[in-house]
């Protein structure tokens, strides 16, 4: 077991955690810190520089190793949600809605998210939105559910689309990621994800929509950025061409690992520091 602060220490400080209507309120003023999280020990790392601490389903892929989130599950987003709650107090924990769990009816998205904020804690839900989700949309928002959309690339459309491929970069598509973003504003989506769209079109959304748009491959004229952290901490050898990495974790993981593996080869570690040695009589 190593020397974690235990989660009661978090919870113990009762800071106030950011709203929904607070991310709302953010509309056209300091951006919006966004990451993503899926343990607790790297919530606890983020919480206190961020805004909102996004469990995303790219879990599956950054965590799980799965070559997309289409096979993510409702239980996984409960239980990273669950961890990613126990390492934070001050910022809003948004999780997201896997794929299959809210497309088939607007009772199955209500039950499904209900659920989430249920077991997890967790003060909102983020889906993906194409405009047939705007009712969706209205229908958990009319319930109490304080909901984030997701428009432009949408990842859980991979297979459809063969892939993940940016968006808005001609006129028909450009006039439909709108009409995606204005759908889920007027059904009362409290922030909008803007993901891998054409840096003019998130400026245009950004201004047609009352909701902050947060954005992740798309413009600093959003109301606020999201990275995938560990895109942003430089844990993988690829990357998309719009993540910036902060730092070589990577690198450094790299040559702590080949470190020790030296060391416990040559029985240079554990040494004297780290070993128990009987209490003298
Ligand atoms: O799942 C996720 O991490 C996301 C972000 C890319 C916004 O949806």
């Amino acid at each position: 077991m190593s020397a974690q602060t235990p989660p009661e220490s978090v919870t113990k400080t009762q800071q106030r955690r950011i709203t929904p209507p607070d991310v709302r309120a953010r509309k056209g003023a300091e951006p919006l810190v966004c990451l993503t999280a899926y343990d607790a020990p790297t919530a606890r790392l983020l919480d206190p520089h961020c805004d909102v601490l996004l469990v995303g389903d790219s879990v599956g892929m950054v965590v799980h190793g799965l070559p997309n989130t289409i096979p993510v599950t409702l239980e996984m987003m409960v239980l990273h949600g669950q961890a990613v709650m126990r390492g934070s107090a001050r910022s809003l924990v948004v999780v997201d809605m896997p794929f299959g769990s809210y497309e088939t009816s607007r009772e199955q998205a209500f039950d499904n998210a209900a659920r989430i904020l249920r077991e997890t804690g967790a003060q909102a839900v983020k889906l993906e939105s194409g405009v047939y989700i705007a009712e969706t949309i209205r229908f958990l928002a009319e319930r109490g559910v304080p909901v984030m959309a997701h428009v432009g690339l949408r990842p859980q459309a991979a297979l459809a689309e063969g892939g993940f491929k940016a968006k808005g970069r001609d006129e028909a598509e450009r006039a439909r990621v709108l009409a995606e973003a204005r759908a889920a504003d007027e059904a009362g989506a409290f922030a909008i994800v803007v993901e891998g769209v054409a840096e003019e079109l998130a400026g245009e959304i950004t201004q047609a929509v009352k909701a902050p748009t947060i954005g992740i491959g798309a413009s600093a004229s959003c109301d606020g950025q999201i990275l995938v952290t560990p895109d942003m901490l430089g844990l993988f050898d690829w990357t998309p061409r719009f993540v910036k990495r902060y730092a070589d974790l990577k690198g450094l993981t790299e040559e702590a690992v080949k470190a020790y593996a030296e060391e416990v080869r040559a029985r240079r570690f554990p040494g004297p520091d780290e070993v128990y040695r009987i209490k003298s009589r």
